[in-house]
């Protein structure tokens, strides 16, 4: 206990210490110099400053003493401008449920960022997670706005300690990433204030961010880049936001609208905000110059705030190999790893009792440390599980390999098509139409052995540099014409029996795919794209089958990273599994299968499928069949679809996207070096038809519009409203040892809206151990319908075995308000309110009762 307090006391000494080196100058000298500089400057020269410049920079003004401000991506470590530590993904931080920790790995970032330059840096990401199928939800902070207000806030912090500006993002309703250019998110006004603005209004308000990034999608009608009620009045009236409103890359759609609508700085150049359409509409009143001149007073001011004026942003105290930085990461990565299942203790592994282990899977090696898009940093090195493992063991142990499964472009590669039913050529027939429906004759005709086309790579312009103009550039732009194309051929199998059957199509956007089989559609993304990798499970008959691949493609959109990749491949069940994984399997002592996603297809730009990609589910039931020890350790950035194995297997851990050391991280929970701590930040749903967004994450029939019609009911909110158990509950993460909680006490704060909740975490087990006690409150009788229970507070406790501490959570009126649509305030009536303690959101050990007086109301 005593080594625990001393090392957060090191650890406050060290971000204190980090914070002091940017004095803060006042605000109302901040305000003269900027009055100052303003003075100096055309309107010509102001205009300019509202776009960017090279893709990720703020032009110099040399007359101002303004260098370029360059720009780089996060969250998960400073991507652009070459090699950085990469941290665990967004998630994986939200499942520490550590803020302090957040601040550490935000002081990292920022040390990265001085290291390169870099005066902004592109994050946190706080878009809630409503489902699993979110492409970016690996970089964001979970379902619940709590947990995810206090990492956000834990992390700007750390990063703006280093005279770094974070940007918090995307502002607001990109809870998905297909079509993300186009769709309009409906959400009533109270599910904004209580589930999706909070993480922002608290990076305003506590965190004092320097900047916010507006989404690329439309909230309730409006873009957001000219959303003037979220951008002028919401964020900068009413939160008092005085940094600069960006817009995403390529998000803005309109010079005037967005003039007006708040947007401060357009990315990456101004295509809208220039001197050709601002000049005149300036000249003709239709943008003030109180309007520019608050924009640029904006830029400025961060400006002088972060002290860029004053000094290099290069910071050569800081080595660009950081070790404090992997330190961090190994300690992140260790946090965040949460154990799901444990039957008869499986784990932890004993070292020396075990002689032999196969470590088999698509994740084993190489690492996959980071989810893909914009937040794919580059380590210098990642380790991998299967390194990991070795590393743990040393030499006494065999470690076995194998990747047990082919790549889908192995797997697209080996299957063979034929131009007809009979006699045909080998390959399919390609036509490529000049329109988006395949109308008319093909443009051309071809024939093509294999459909395996594009992909290899992080695009984007890859890791480390600025995206390329083709892909970038076109973002939301008017762009070439949509093509379509078709791909038939005929598949004959080898005997019948159950093939899996996947379509791999990416970067498309504004586009859809669709695959018949026999002339019957078993794949259907056409209207909507809702994943980059399908696939389904068929049983073939001997004889040829026909099969028709259909995609169109609208070059308007965005290229997505990696560019556009499309793959076919068909392979039957029987052979999904390479031999030679089974045989070790079946020699080791026990298995590891690393399996889940990685940056190709959980990646922005496009959704991932709620199942494993094709040939998981066989793979991970292969190898407990072979062996029944086998542990399953997940990649992924929220809810897999488990149905296939979760009951056969003894152990399982989900390790989220754990960045650079991520290999050795796992290695220690798995052989009880560490103990794992990690909770759920979000539920994991049995079924995907269990979460309470089944109905309304797509968009609504023949529109653009995704219609949040569960309200407030997200994640655990809305699984107790509908009484469906999930597979595993929000807040819940296995330990190594047991904990229990007793006595609870409320207990009014004098002179305060507060209440202190104090009780006592005792370690029942045999090991020390680091519980998560979590706090949620529920109004019994409300008037207006209100999730059961709501997170309200958490603490993080390390405890040795046998040992109790008491702990204090500290709670305000807010944490019993709902937000009142009618008055505008935040309102808690008077009543009964549910204090209960428990170790995830369905097991509650303790119970009290707070009674509320007489109501309370704040606009905060
Ligand atoms: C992403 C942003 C990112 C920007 C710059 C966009 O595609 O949505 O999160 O910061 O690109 O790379």
């Amino acid at each position: 206990m005593r080594r625990f307090c001393l090392g957060l006391s090191i650890l406050f000494i060290l971000v204190h210490h980090a914070a002091a080196q940017v004095p803060a100058p006042s605000s109302a000298d901040i305000e003269h110099r900027v009055d100052a500089l303003l003075a100096k400057m055309t309107i010509e020269e102001k205009v300019d400053l509202l776009g960017g410049i090279n893709g990720f920079f703020i032009r110099a003004m040399p007359k101002l003493g303004l260098p370029a401000l360059r720009m780089a991506d996060g969250p998960i470590g400073v991507r652009n401008f070459g090699p950085a530590t990469a941290m665990a993904g967004g998630i994986g931080l939200a499942a520490t449920w550590n803020p302090a920790l957040a601040e550490r790995v935000g002081v990292e970032i920022g040390r990265d960022a001085r290291a390169k330059g870099v005066h902004f840096l592109l994050g946190p990401g706080v878009n809630i997670y409503r489902a699993p199928m979110n492409g970016r939800n690996f970089e964001y902070f979970g379902e619940d706005p709590y947990l995810t207000s206090r990492i956000t806030v834990g992390y700007i912090k750390g990063i703006q300690s280093q005279g770094v500006a974070a940007t918090v993002k995307h502002f607001m309703g990109n809870n998905s990433e297909f079509g993300r250019n186009s769709t309009d998110s409906i959400i009533d006004e109270r599910s904004m204030r209580e589930i999706y603005l909070p993480a922002f209004e608290a990076s305003v308000k506590e965190a004092h961010v320097g900047s916010v990034m507006d989404s690329y999608n439309l909230t309730n009608g409006a873009y957001l880049t000219q959303n003037g009620y979220l951008n002028i009045d919401v964020l900068k009236k009413e939160w008092g936001f005085d940094g600069i409103v960006m817009s995403d890359w390529g998000a803005t759609h309109d010079s005037i609208g967005a003039a007006n609508g708040g947007l401060d700085l357009e990315m990456p150049s101004p295509v809208f905000m220039n001197r050709a359409n601002l000049l005149p509409a300036i000249e003709q009143g239709k943008v003030s110059v109180a309007t520019v001149d608050d924009k640029v007073r904006r830029i400025l001011r961060t400006a002088v705030r972060f002290g860029w004026l004053d000094r290099d942003q290069v910071d050569f105290s800081v080595s660009r190999y950081n070790q404090q930085g992997r330190e961090t990461a190994l300690q992140t990565a260790r946090e965040s790893v949460v154990l799901l299942k444990n039957e008869q203790n499986l784990l932890p592994l004993t070292k020396g009792a075990i002689k032999t282990i196969a470590v088999i899977g698509p994740s084993a090696y190489p690492a996959v440390a980071v989810g893909g898009g914009s937040a794919r940093v580059q380590p210098f090195a990642a380790i991998s599980l299967l390194e990991g493992i070795g590393a743990h063991l040393g030499s006494a142990t065999k470690v076995y390999y194998a990747r047990g499964l082919s790549t889908t472009a192995e797997m697209a590669n080996a299957t063979v098509f034929s131009t007809a039913a009979t006699n045909g050529q080998t390959g399919l027939k390609v036509e490529v139409f000049g329109n988006g429906d395949l109308s008319g004759t093909p443009d051309t005709t071809r024939i093509d052995r294999v459909l395996n086309a594009g992909g290899g790579g992080p695009g984007g312009g890859g890791p480390g540099g600025p995206p390329s103009a083709g892909t970038l550039g076109t973002r939301g732009a008017a762009g070439p014409p949509p093509t379509s194309t078709r791909w038939t051929g005929y598949y004959t199998p080898q005997a019948q029996g159950p093939h899996t059957i996947f379509v791999e199509s990416a970067g498309l956007e504004y586009g859809g795919y669709r695959l018949l089989i026999d002339d019957k559609s078993v794949i259907d993304n056409w209207v909507v794209w809702k994943e980059m990798l399908s696939h389904v499970t068929l049983t073939l008959s001997v004889g040829p089958h026909k099969v028709v691949l259909e995609q169109f493609r609208n070059p308007r959109g965005f290229g997505g990273f990696g560019g556009p990749r499309v793959r076919l491949g068909i392979v039957a069940k029987d052979s999904l599994i390479e031999p030679a994984a089974k045989a070790l399997a079946a020699k080791a002592d026990v298995v590891v299968v690393a399996a889940g996603y990685d940056a190709e297809i959980e990646t922005e730009g496009g959704d991932r499928a709620f199942q494993l990609p094709p040939g998981q589910d066989e793979l991970i039931q292969e190898m407990v069949a072979a062996n029944k020890k086998t542990i399953v350790v997940l990649n992924s950035g929220g809810g897999v679809d488990m149905n296939a194995w979760i009951d056969r297997i003894p152990a399982l851990v989900e390790g989220w996207y754990p960045g650079q050391e991520g290999g050795i991280a796992i290695a220690e929970i798995l052989f009880g070096a560490v103990n794992p701590s990690g909770r759920l930040p979000v539920t994991f749903e049995r079924r995907i038809d269990d979460n309470p967004v089944k109905d309304s994450y797509y968009p609504e029939t023949g529109t653009r519009r995704i219609v949040y019609k569960e309200g407030v009911f997200v994640g655990y909110r809305g699984y107790e409203k509908n009484a469906t158990k999930p597979l595993f509950p929000f807040g819940f993460g296995l330990s190594y040892t047991t904990f229990k909680y007793s006595g609870l006490t409320i207990v009014p704060v004098a002179a305060s809206d507060r209440y202190q909740v104090t009780f006592s975490v005792t370690n029942t087990g045999k090991r020390s151990g680091t519980d998560v006690a979590q706090l949620y409150i529920g109004e019994r009788h409300s008037k207006v319908p209100r999730p059961i229970k709501e997170l309200a507070g958490s603490a993080r406790v390390t405890l040795a075995a046998g040992a109790t501490k008491k702990v204090t959570i500290s709670i305000d009126s807010r944490a019993l308000s709902y937000y009142d649509v009618g008055s505008k305030q935040w309102r808690a009536d008077p009543g009964d309110f549910d204090v209960l303690v428990g170790r995830a959101s369905d097991q509650i050990e303790l119970r009290g009762v707070l009674k509320l007086i007489e109501a309370r109301m704040s606009a905060r």
